[in-house]
C-alpha cells in the first residue's frame, strides 16, 4: 500500500499520471468531481454537504440512504471590485455563525500577462449556498526570477501564503493561521515527465525561518485587521482549532493544536498508527495570546506535557468564541486501546484531567459533544463517539458521560467503517 498510487489528483500520496492521462479520455460525470468527500460535512441550509480540500469542495447526498452523491450547486456572486482570482485550495473546517452563515479560508492567485499575485481569504456560504468573497489578504507581486533551478524560492518567504487547514473566530473576529507550510510557485517551474509523481503538495514547502502567522479579519466591518500578518515565536504547522475568544478588542485567546513541522501531513500515514506504531508525541495543545496593540503574540501550553500524541478537539459548542474551559481530545489517534482526553484549558496541571478509554480493542475516533437539553453547566452533556473494534473488525457508537468521563453505553455496527477524519452531529429536527 505504501507504494501505491492512484489515477486521480491527491494532496499527500502519489498519482500515476499514465493512467490519469487514460482516464482523461473518459467523458466525466457532472455530478462528481475528482475528490474525495470525506474529510468533514458542512450544514448549508437543511442540506449536508460532505468536504473535500479542493477548490471544487462539496457533494450534497441522501442522508437516510448515504446515496445520491451530487456537486452541492454553490451560487457564486463575485465581487467585481476584487481582482479575478483561481483559488488553489479551501480550508474544510469553517466557523459557523448562529444564523447559519459559513465562514471559511482559502488560498489562490491571480494571473494577468506575466504578473502573478499570491492571495489568502475568506468566504463566506449563506443558508441559500450563496458563496462570496468576503475579504482578500494580497502577498503582492510574485517574480520568477527568484526561483532557482530545482525549484527553491530565493526570494523573501515572508511573501509566500501558507496552508491553512482550519480557521477560527471570536464574536468580531475570523482568524486565520497561516502555518509555514508555505506554497512555493517555483516548484511548477520543474517539469517532470515521470510517471508516478506527488500529489498537490509537491507544490508547498516547510520553511523552518518563517514563523506560523496570523491575519485578522474584523467580521463586522469586513477589513483586515491585520495589515501584515501578525507572527508567533517559530515556524509551526496548524492542524485543527480548540476555541478562540477576546478578552478585549485588542488581545484575543486562540487555542490551537500545533506541531513543529508539517511531518503529520507530508510523512505520517494513519495505517501505520493501527499496526506498526503509535502517532507520534508531537503534537501541542497550544494557547496563542494575539495582543493585537502591541503587534505581539505570546504562546503558553495548556498541559503539563508540552508535546501529547493528541488530534480532533471538540467542544460544546454553546460556548464557541467565549470563554471556556472543556476541550475533548483523541489520545493516540487511529490505535486500538486509544482513549479521549477531556483537558480543562485553564488549568495547565492537568489535575482536572480525565480520561476514557473503550477498550484494549477499540480505537476510538473524533467525539461529538452534545449538551443535554437545559443544560447549564459546560461540560453536562454526553460524548458520542464512533470506534473501531479491531479484533471483531466492525464498528461501534460509545455514549461516554462528557462531566465523568465514563461510558453510558455502547451499539455495536455489524459492519466494518474504516477511518474517515471528522464526525459532525445533525439533529434529525435540524434537516
Ligand atoms: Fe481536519
Amino acid at each position: 500500500m505504501a507504494k501505491s498510487t492512484v489515477a486521480w489528483d491527491v494532496s499527500f500520496g502519489y498519482r500515476n499520471n499514465t493512467a490519469i492521462n487514460l482516464w482523461s479520455y473518459v467523458p466525466p460525470d457532472p455530478n462528481m468531481g475528482p475528490a474525495s468527500p470525506n474529510v468533514d460535512f458542512w450544514k448549508i441550509g437543511k442540506n449536508i454537504v460532505g468536504g473535500t480540500e479542493n477548490d471544487w469542495l462539496g457533494y450534497e447526498f441522501d442522508v437516510p440512504t448515504l446515496s445520491n452523491f451530487k456537486s452541492f450547486p454553490f451560487v457564486d456572486v463575485v465581487d467585481g471590485n476584487l481582482p479575478a482570482i483561481t483559488p488553489m485550495d479551501v480550508g474544510i473546517h469553517e466557523h459557523k455563525d448562529p444564523d447559519g452563515t459559513i465562514w471559511a479560508g482559502f488560498n489562490a492567485y491571480s494571473s494577468v500577462g506575466n504578473v502573478m499575485h499570491l492571495y489568502q481569504g475568506l468566504y463566506t456560504v449563506d443558508t441559500q449556498g450563496v458563496r462570496k468573497v468576503a475579504g482578500l489578504y494580497d502577498y503582492g507581486q510574485f517574480d520568477f526570477k527568484y526561483c532557482g533551478k530545482n525549484g527553491q524560492y530565493n526570494g523573501d518567504p515572508k511573501l509566500l501564503p501558507g496552508y491553512i487547514h482550519s480557521i477560527t473566530a471570536t464574536n468580531n473576529y475570523i482568524i486565520i493561521p497561516v502555518t509555514s507550510l508555505l506554497t512555493n510557485p517555483c516548484m511548477t517551474t520543474v517539469k517532470s515527465n515521470d510517471t508516478i509523481t506527488r500529489g498537490t503538495f509537491a507544490y508547498s514547502q516547510f520553511f523552518d525561518n518563517v514563523p506560523l502567522r496570523f491575519l485578522i479579519f474584523n467580521k463586522k466591518y469586513k477589513y483586515w485587521v491585520t495589515k501584515t500578518p501578525l507572527e508567533a515565536p517559530s515556524a509551526m504547522f496548524v492542524t485543527h482549532q480548540l476555541n478562540a475568544y477576546e478578552i478585549n478588542e485588542y488581545n484575543i485567546v486562540a487555542d490551537m493544536i500545533s506541531y513543529p513541522n508539517a511531518d503529520v501531513y507530508s510523512k505520517y500515514l494513519y495505517r501505520d498508527f493501527l499496526t506498526t506504531q503509535l502517532y507520534p508525541n508531537a503534537a501541542s495543545i497550544t494557547r496563542f495570546n494575539l495582543l493585537l496593540q502591541q503587534n505581539k503574540t505570546v504562546t503558553s501550553v495548556l498541559t503539563p506535557q508540552p508535546t501529547l500524541s493528541v488530534e480532533f478537539p471538540q467542544m460544546n459548542n454553546a460556548y464557541r468564541t467565549r470563554y471556556y474551559a472543556w476541550s475533548y481530545v483523541v489520545e493516540n489517534p487511529y490505535s486500538a486501546g486509544n482513549s479521549i482526553l477531556k483537558i480543562n484549558v485553564n488549568d495547565a496541571s492537568g489535575k482536572q484531567n480525565l480520561e476514557y478509554k473503550a477498550g484494549s480493542t477499540v480505537a476510538l475516533n473524533e467525539p461529538v459533544f452534545i449538551a443535554k437539553p437545559n443544560s447549564s453547566a459546560e461540560d453536562d452533556g454526553v460524548l458520542i463517539i464512533r470506534g473501531l473494534d479491531v479484533g471483531s473488525e466492525k464498528a461501534l457508537l460509545v455514549v461516554v458521560d462528557a462531566k465523568t468521563m465514563t461510558e453510558i453505553g455502547r451499539a455495536n455496527v455489524p459492519i466494518l467503517i474504516p477511518f474517515g477524519f471528522h464526525n459532525k452531529f445533525f439533529a434529525t429536527d435540524s434537516l
